[in-house]
């Protein structure tokens, strides 16, 4: 983020207070309120979440210790505590609420289907009984590529029912990408669906399953089983493939839940850092469960009426925590939806917000961004009165667009939720609660009770306000992740770095605070991308580049983007004449869809530009910083005099394509 972004977001003086009616009905109720549980929680750490534990959660073996930190970072929270995730979202609303309507699933050809809590559990039992009839078992993972539908909230419940753990890749991602999520976690088998459907058109999941077993070294994945969406062709397998709807056809409607240990680990979510590889995010059942079922709380001010509706897709962290767990854990009604917010036109969010009569919505940035150029308007033509909070999350949401959220969808009467949160840290840390924090655009305001965030500088002194610096959680809390997946090391050396003798938990972010001790995130710290609200690592696009055989090298850079935060411009260098005209074209086309198809299409890069060498120091160092300049077409300010090979900047800020 540029200084001039830094110095606009400071002198952002626009605040927005809390209505009165509001803050008296919301679960936290005003700053004293809040004030009071954050001097609970400063006053009697453990005493605090473990009373929360036990509101939020219902146990089958009560805990007595609260948290561990006997084995520093490695954490644990109420660990002689035993629980079962599935039972907490559904089976204890059976007696007081069977007949609500846990899902309102809308497809993308605007089918709706609604499900209440009774045919939920009926169904994840079945499920449950039909994973437990292909010896799958407590602790063995399961990969899930579905797409967003009942039957994968079916799916991720009935793998926690059983004390199974799940893996789920987003639908985007390639058959690569599942292959190498499938041998990480070592996954027994995959859950999958023929296609999925969005903005009108099949996309074929099953094959990209099939794809990625064929590329060798899967052995531990014995089956595959196949929700039909579509009817759309499959191939098929016999012996190891089988359709969903014939595994849970005879099957049981109870299973008795597999009581876990509190630590028990619930999933694992792959994530990408500033390594080529992804990283496997692995969390706890209960302290995870804890906070998704407290946020829905305190920053959603969760009602038994509320019609709750999370956009995100379960392939994300955020699919998680607010379409599979946190919903259900407090028993509320939720919208899922199938398919694409321009699809068939771009007024769909507002018609389904409408037609479903939603209460809250929580969004991505980059999405209000592209609605607004599509349909600033749009909204107004909706009835879009029984909202009464939004949020954001993801990424950074720009002052502008805020406001046009604020008035035109929530109408000057909604607050907003700007949320801040990771894949690592399981739920909300840091976010207004809306009937407590006046909002500020741009600022995701103050941390939750509980989280102790700080700015620091590199030496860990806490910087002053108005002064830029690095974002870290200086205590652990339930919801963190616990380790990474098989590589117990990269978790302590990435979240836990001696520069601060492995005391705090490094966010990642960089981040400023105001006098008021507001928040503002200023973008990541390390070489991770953050494109459209998704996470993306420099290396691994670089990996996936340099793994093509025309590529001899290739360096990547993220550029502010209007639409989506940042977009991904890589410079290449060929094994071949640097291309020119059309051939260049033509080449940035063939890489484009390289990169789709190693890692995903949200990876793919904006830009390609080509050169006949990277700008490199002496001593080899590709030098990032100066890319970084080129990609924004920024005047070349820095001292270039010790890069090796002056000449090849004019090519590079040549872009073809
Ligand atoms: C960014 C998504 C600004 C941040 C839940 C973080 C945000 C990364 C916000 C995590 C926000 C998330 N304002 N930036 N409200 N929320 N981020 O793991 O850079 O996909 O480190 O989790 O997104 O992305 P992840």
């Amino acid at each position: 983020m540029s200084d001039q972004t830094i110095e606009s977001l400071s002198q952002e003086k626009r605040l927005f207070a809390p209505d009165a009616q509001f803050v008296k009905q919301a679960n936290v109720s005003g700053m004293v309120a809040y004030q009071a549980l954050c001097a609970e929680a400063q006053r009697d750490y453990s005493g605090f979440w473990a009373r929360h534990a036990r509101e939020q959660l219902t146990w089958q073996n009560p805990f007595t210790r609260v948290l561990d930190e006997s084995n520093a970072p490695f954490f644990k929270w109420f660990e002689d505590g035993t629980l079962n995730a599935s039972y907490n979202c559904l089976d204890r609303h059976l007696a007081t609420q069977p007949d609500k309507i846990a899902i309102i699933f809308e497809a993308d050809d605007g089918t709706v289907t609604r499900i209440t809590y009774r045919e939920l559990h009926r169904r994840v039992c079945m499920m449950a009984n039909g994973l437990k009839s292909l010896a799958i078992k407590k602790g063995d993972r399961v990969l899930i590529y579905m797409p967003m539908s009942i039957e994968v909230v079916i799916a991720m419940q009935a793998c926690a029912r059983i004390g199974a753990i799940h893996s789920v890749v987003f639908g985007g991602f390639s058959a690569k990408s599942v292959h190498e999520r499938i041998i990480d976690a070592g996954a027994v088998a995959v859950l999958t669906a023929d296609e999925q459907m969005r903005g009108g058109k099949a996309i074929p999941l099953k094959t990209a399953v099939d794809e990625a077993l064929a590329l060798g070294g899967c052995e531990c994945v014995k089956q595959v089983v196949v929700y039909r969406r579509s009817g759309g062709p499959v191939q098929w397998s016999d012996g190891r493939d089988r359709w969903l709807h014939d595994l849970v056809s005879n099957q049981p409607e109870t299973c008795a839940p597999e009581w876990v240990s509190a630590e028990h680990p619930l999933f694992i979510l792959y994530t990408s850092g500033s390594t080529g590889k992804p990283k496997g995010v692995q969390h706890s059942t209960a302290g995870f469960l804890l906070h998704a079922a407290l946020t829905m709380r305190w920053t959603f001010d969760y009602k038994k009426h509320d019609v709750f509706w999370c956009t995100a897709d379960v392939g994300w962290v955020t699919g998680h925590t607010y379409v599979c767990y946190g919903p259900l854990a407090v028993g509320a009604t939720q919208i899922m939806f199938e398919g694409v917010p321009t699809y068939p036109d771009a007024g769909r969010f507002w018609r389904m917000i409408q037609d479903h009569q939603a209460t809250v919505f929580y969004t991505a940035p980059t999405a209000i961004r592209s609605l607004i150029k599509l349909g600033a308007t749009l909204p107004n033509n909706y009835d879009l009165s029984r909202l009464r909070i939004l949020g954001t999350v993801g990424e950074p949401i720009n002052p502008e667009a805020w406001m046009w959220y604020y008035e035109t969808v929530g109408k000057s009467r909604c607050p907003i939720v700007d949320t801040w949160w990771q894949t690592e840290t399981g739920g909300h840390l840091i976010t207004p609660l809306p009937g407590v924090t006046p909002l500020k655009p741009g600022s995701c305001t103050l941390p939750l009770p509980g989280i102790m965030a700080d700015i620091v500088d590199e030496t860990g002194q806490s910087v002053e306000p108005g002064k830029g610096g690095i974002l870290v959680i200086k205590r652990p809390w339930p919801s963190m992740l616990r380790t990474i997946w098989g590589n117990p090391e990269r978790y302590k050396n990435a979240y836990f770095p001696e520069e601060f003798q492995g005391k705090y938990y490094l966010a990642g972010d960089g981040a400023m605070r105001d006098e008021n001790g507001y928040y503002t995130i200023m973008g990541r710290i390390d070489d991770v991308l953050n494109v459209a609200g998704h996470r993306l690592g420099t290396m691994e696009i670089e990996s996936a580049l340099v793994a093509n055989k025309l590529v001899a090298e290739a360096a990547v850079v993220g550029r502010p983007d209007d639409l989506t935060g940042e977009a991904v411009v890589a410079f290449v260098v060929l094994k071949q004449t640097r291309p020119m005209g059309e051939d260049a074209k033509a080449m940035v086309r063939q890489l484009q869809e390289w990169v789709s198809h190693e890692i995903g299409p949200i990876a793919k890069p904006k830009e390609i530009r080509f050169g006949e060498n990277l700008p490199k120091t002496r001593s080899g160092k590709i030098m990032r910083r100066l890319l970084r300049d080129i990609a924004k077409g920024n005047e070349i300010t820095q001292d270039v005099s010790t890069l090796e090979n002056p000449a090849i900047l004019q090519q590079l800020k040549d872009p073809q394509g």
